[in-house]
């Protein structure tokens, strides 16, 4: 018996970031999107916790208990005085390492994959407080859709999406380390005054309507200087996507992966072949939002 979960990537319409809290960490107003590229995560019962991964990047993928689908598991045993004994597999299709929560949707979908296979029926509110615990960006990849993140991200309030974006995202080489981006944004910021971070009412409006060309003026990533600043070329791959006709263009969450936003499907097509083309980047995918969080698809 096995149960497989089926999670979505994440992209950042907004991510407003304040100065750095006393625990480390930031508060955010992080508007969240759920984009249609997925991973799927199964899981079946085992005689000790194991992992395995497959799919073009699966290498760079931690197969031991840092990985945030075995912290899944083990946090939802421990609360349950149940032993975590699973064989978790992850097909991985979401960039690693690249700034769209691939990570952190493989956390969720094995928490709810492994709360189903133990028949344990957690209510929505207990699964939401061990993503919490799993990561900022994790109770997102379980609710999916469009929500603002407030506190370091991880308190939700779904917002209504009034249409379909159509998007592309250019995969760079290698990735780039959250802490890392949050280091630099920090040192960037020194000594100036870091305003309170608040979601961008033109952007929750543009959301609302569905209307693309708005969303396009108000997308914002206070991340993306200090990821250009890591990692100078992704200038180039932001700039060759919106010559190639792109309404706007970011760095997805901490990069390194970019985000196009696109007038529809079609014009999607032709930023990602001209992102390919240029060679500014290792991989162009297009995808459309939002869409639904992790789901069970087969147990
Ligand atoms: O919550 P998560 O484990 O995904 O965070 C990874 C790292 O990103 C944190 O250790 C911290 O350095 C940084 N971070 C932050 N502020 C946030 C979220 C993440 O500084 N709101």
């Amino acid at each position: 018996m096995s149960v497989t979960v089926r999670v979505p990537a994440k992209v950042n319409v907004q991510l407003a970031v304040g100065s750095a809290r006393p625990d480390g960490f930031h508060d955010l107003a992080n508007v969240f999107l759920a984009v249609s590229l997925y991973d799927e995560v199964t899981v079946s019962p085992a005689s000790s916790l194991t992992i395995t991964c497959s799919g073009p990047d699966a290498g760079q993928v931690p197969l031991d208990r840092t990985n945030l689908a075995a912290r899944a598991a083990e946090l939802l045993a421990a609360r349950h005085g149940l032993s975590p004994d699973v064989h978790i597999h992850i097909a991985k299709d979401i960039p690693v390492a690249g700034g769209m929560a691939g990570g952190s949707a493989d956390g969720a979908a094995a928490l709810l994959a492994c709360d189903t296979l133990w028949g344990l029926g957690s209510t929505r509110a207990e699964l939401l407080s061990i993503c919490a615990e799993l990561g900022s960006d994790v109770p997102f990849s379980l609710v999916g859709g469009a929500a603002l993140g407030t506190g370091r991200g991880e308190r939700l309030t779904e917002l209504e999406v009034g249409g379909e974006f159509h998007w592309v995202f250019a995969v760079a080489d290698g990735g780039l380390s959250t802490p890392a981006v949050y280091g630099e944004f920090d040192r960037l910021t020194e000594g100036l005054a870091v305003p309170a971070p608040a979601a961008s009412p033109a952007l929750l409006d543009a959301l609302r309507t569905g209307d693309a060309p708005s969303l396009a003026g108000a997308l914002a990533n206070d991340l993306q200087p200090a990821a250009l600043s890591l990692r100078p070329s992704l200038a180039d791959t932001l700039q060759t996507g919106t010559s190639a006709g792109a309404l706007a263009a970011l760095v997805s969450g901490s990069g390194p992966t970019t985000a196009f936003l696109t007038k529809d499907e079609e014009s999607a097509r032709s930023v990602a072949e001209a992102l390919l083309a240029s060679g500014t980047c290792r991989e162009a995918r297009v995808a459309s939002s939002p869409t639904v969080g992790a789901r069970v698809v087969g147990a």
